[in-house]
């Protein structure tokens, strides 16, 4: 079974910040779940480093383009392995390896291609064409400062997708979700599609356009050949991957690929994506991030004061994945110490600590009663329910699957009270413990794809290996349980 998933590759003219780390870790939480359910995955990320923006960000810096590029990949690739990103390819649009591939598609959609003037605006932060009817007060709908463009440029024949593009939302109804942003994406191409520019004469900083080295690529046709690239193309046939791949983008994004990417791959006779996936924006504290208003979180700074699971946590219950989520240190800190310290960590710690204690006195013969074995029962489906979520992008519904068997293993522990079936020597103690023991490994793999080091904590506590979901099923037997330090020690939260 092969799945495939990626993140936009991420722009290099800033710094990285809470909003690219958010979109690595979702398609880091799915790849996760996908791997422990026996799945083999390819989730590639990457940065985007071509085009006029970040050429005239490495000049105001003062640097070559080139070291400049180096500079700030290398903060993408040390982002990525802080927050715990386990891609199997980080992908650079500079390598030699994606150059080759954007010109082999460039070749491949070459009879949907033709030579003519773009006379037009031009929004440099979004990179895109701006039509004069969508400016307001000199910016792009964005927000983005435009500016006048006249030159000669290659044009892509997307007008001649526009019914084809429509026929295939029609019968895939899941390839643009949410279902909302599906509706946004079809309103749009049934309002007319004009052929696009896709190529830029007047700067170098891009892919040579084959045949034609006085013109380099669109800064997105190459940017979203890296989906390609990451999968072998061209020298592979990518349908393995892209049969069963999902593009994590954020909803600014969407346009550029359910409406280009997918009339680029039928032009070039190639598998489209499974599904397109938008989620929505992170602002701080009610205010859009900005270098100029002085407020863009710095995931580095939040992993160092909160740690990186708790980070991870924090992005996908708050804010179900989809929608707009606004980042403040409270509702960080009340997440951590409600959610996090008291629900899961209390529980680990006081029934592995009390296992613990019990020595001798818990037994692997055990007879569950009614509660004992319901709790079990949902112990044993929880990654059933959980797969339903996954499968819809819906981690936000996937951790609450977790947090009911938190709460349920919770108020089991209160009603059974195993601390006096222990004082009275009662047998049902094994049956109680046993019983937990299942909850609480079941728990570790629920939330194993969202916090990963937490998980590994409670795995070696029980002596599971953790690398598949299929360990769940295997029953409780070895009682020599390490002992247990918390989870999520209280002080290093501290505001
Ligand atoms: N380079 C293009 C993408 C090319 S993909 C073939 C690009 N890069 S970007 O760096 O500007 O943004 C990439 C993504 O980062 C967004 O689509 C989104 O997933 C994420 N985010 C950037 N800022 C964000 C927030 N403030 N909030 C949430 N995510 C946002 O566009």
């Amino acid at each position: 079974m092969n799945f495939c998933i990626t993140t936009p590759i991420y722009y290099i003219n800033g710094d990285p910040h809470i909003g690219h780390a958010y979109a690595s870790i979702a398609a880091d939480i799915v790849a996760r779940f996908k791997r422990l359910d026996g799945y083999t995955v390819h989730f590639s990320t990457g940065t985007d480093e071509h085009g006029i923006k970040v050429a005239r960000a490495a000049e105001a810096k003062h640097m070559e383009t080139c070291a400049y590029s180096d500079m700030m990949a290398q903060r993408f690739i040390d982002i990525a392995k802080r927050m715990n990103i386990a891609a199997n390819d980080f992908i650079r649009t500079t390598e030699p390896r994606h150059i080759k591939a954007a010109q082999a598609m460039w070749c491949m959609l070459e009879h949907d291609i033709y030579k003519d003037r773009y006379v037009g605006w031009y929004d440099a932060r979004d990179e895109a064409f701006v039509a004069e009817s969508d400016i307001v007060d000199g910016k792009a709908p964005s927000g983005g400062t435009v500016e006048w463009m006249e030159e000669e440029s290659y044009f892509f024949r997307l007008s001649a997708y526009q019914d084809k593009l429509l026929e295939y939302y029609e019968a895939n109804p899941d390839f643009i979700s949410p279902i909302s942003r599906r509706n946004e994406v079809i309103a749009f191409v049934k309002s007319g599609l004009k052929d696009l520019s896709i190529s830029r004469s007047q700067f170098s900083w891009g892919v040579p356009v084959p045949g034609d080295n006085k013109h380099v690529m669109y800064v997105w046709i190459d940017a979203l050949v890296n989906y390609l690239t990451s999968q072998g193309f061209p020298n592979n046939d990518v349908s393995k991957w892209m049969n069963e791949c999902v593009h994590i983008v954020g909803k600014e994004i969407l346009r550029f690929h359910a409406v280009y990417w997918p009339a680029f791959l039928m032009s070039a006779g190639l598998p489209l994506p499974k599904k397109i996936f938008a989620h929505g924006w992170w602002t701080c504290e009610g205010q859009k991030m900005s270098k100029s208003v002085g407020n863009v979180v710095d995931p580095n700074i939040v992993a160092d004061k909160y740690g990186v699971d708790q980070l991870r946590y924090f992005l996908f219950r708050e804010v179900p994945f989809g929608e707009d989520g606004d980042f403040s240190e409270q509702a960080l800190q009340n997440r951590i110490n409600y959610d996090l310290a008291n629900d899961l960590g209390n529980l680990v710690q006081r029934v592995l600590a009390f296992i613990q204690k019990t020595k001798g006195l818990f037994t692997a013969q055990y007879c569950f009663q009614p509660e004992a074995a319901q709790l079990v029962d949902h112990a044993h489906d929880l990654i059933n329910q959980m797969r339903s979520h996954i499968d819809e992008q819906n981690l936000f519904g996937a951790l609450q699957c977790v947090w009911g068997l938190v709460s349920r293993t919770n108020k089991f522990v209160n009603d059974s009270r195993p601390w006096e079936l222990a004082k009275k020597q009662d047998p049902q103690l094994n049956s109680v413990l046993t019983a937990l023991c299942e909850a609480i490994r079941a728990i570790a793999f629920g939330i194993a794809p969202f916090m990963p080091d937490t998980a590994k904590k409670i795995f070696e506590y029980m002596n599971i290996e953790g690398k598949s979901f299929s360990e769940i099923q295997i029953k409780f037997v070895d009682q020599k349980f390490p002992v247990p330090s918390p989870l999520f020690p209280k002080d290093t939260h501290a505001c």
